[in-house]
């Protein structure tokens, strides 16, 4: 059960954690790629411009935010469900002088007037909603589009779910209570909720590039470990990025954009 304000999905998203995500995946981020995947998630968005409004739904601790505010003057309307990241979020926009509007609170207990934003993203976040909540979202989201607006999801994917998956890949889905899909049929969900034009793209061949780079840079920095890092933390992020390579290797985890209007 979520407790809000409390949760963090049994330790992903612990303070600590957060702290060595950032030095993996780059300043503002803790999800893989960085800034990298930010600039693949704005390829597609034709509305990002000077006062364009964007929510963005997992907002973390502001990376993908703070930069559209900066590189596209966009207003952003963060939303994140997890106490210390959304307080790590509002404690840089008020250091940046940023006017990103970080609210903390589960994406589907939220309101906001029809019509209200240009531009929905969201990166590595919906995962954690099952199907029927990312139905419920997704026609929400349409709602809260003007009628010329588009939306932009970078998630983790796997093979078709009709094919096997190795077992450790599976333990993780279970332990993690992700919600995942193939790129594919993640663009017929969007698209059997209302969305139009949807585009899924399996972008899983740069994802392995990411993932290698970024075990590399961990395995520089922390060797030798620091102090501050125990062993066990180390360790079990070391793993991670182990097994995730090997997985998207495998083809059982694929990482996939998708893109979808609301006209
Ligand atoms: C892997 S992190 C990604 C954060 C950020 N998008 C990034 O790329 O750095 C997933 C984020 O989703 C947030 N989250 C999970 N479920 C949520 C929900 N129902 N509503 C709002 N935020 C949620 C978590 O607290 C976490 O910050």
């Amino acid at each position: 059960m979520v407790t809000e304000g409390r949760w963090d999905n049994k330790g992903q998203y612990a303070k600590e954690r957060i702290k060595l995500y950032e030095q993996i995946f780059g300043e503002g981020y803790i999800s893989a790629g960085g800034h990298r995947t930010t600039e693949q998630m704005c390829l597609p968005l034709q509305n990002l411009k000077n006062g364009a409004r964007v929510l963005d739904i997992g907002s973390g601790i502001g990376g993908l935010a703070f930069f559209l505010e900066s590189q596209f003057g966009c207003n952003i309307t963060g939303v994140d469900l997890c106490e210390n990241i959304f307080n790590t979020a509002k404690e840089r926009a008020e250091t940046n002088r940023s006017n990103v509007n970080f609210l903390i609170g589960d994406i589907l207990d939220m309101e906001f007037p029809l019509k209200s934003f240009d531009v929905i993203m969201s990166r590595d976040t919906l995962l954690h909603l099952s199907e029927t909540k990312k139905r419920e979202l997704f026609k929400r989201c349409i709602e809260w589009l003007d009628d010329n607006g588009e939306i932009v999801i970078g998630d983790y994917c796997q093979r078709p779910r009709d094919e096997a998956i190795c077992k450790s890949f599976k333990e993780y889905i279970i332990d993690r209570e992700y919600d995942l899909h193939e790129p594919v049929a993640y663009g017929i969900l969007l698209k059997d909720t209302g969305f139009k034009q949807v585009k899924a793209m399996d972008v899983s061949s740069d994802f392995l590039e990411m993932l290698e780079t970024e075990l590399d840079q961990f395995r520089k920095i922390h060797n030798p470990r620091p102090k501050h890092i125990e062993r066990r933390d180390y360790d079990s992020i070391e793993k991670s990025w182990i097994e995730k390579i090997e997985w998207v290797h495998s083809g059982d985890m694929r990482k996939g954009i998708i893109y979808g209007r609301k006209v």
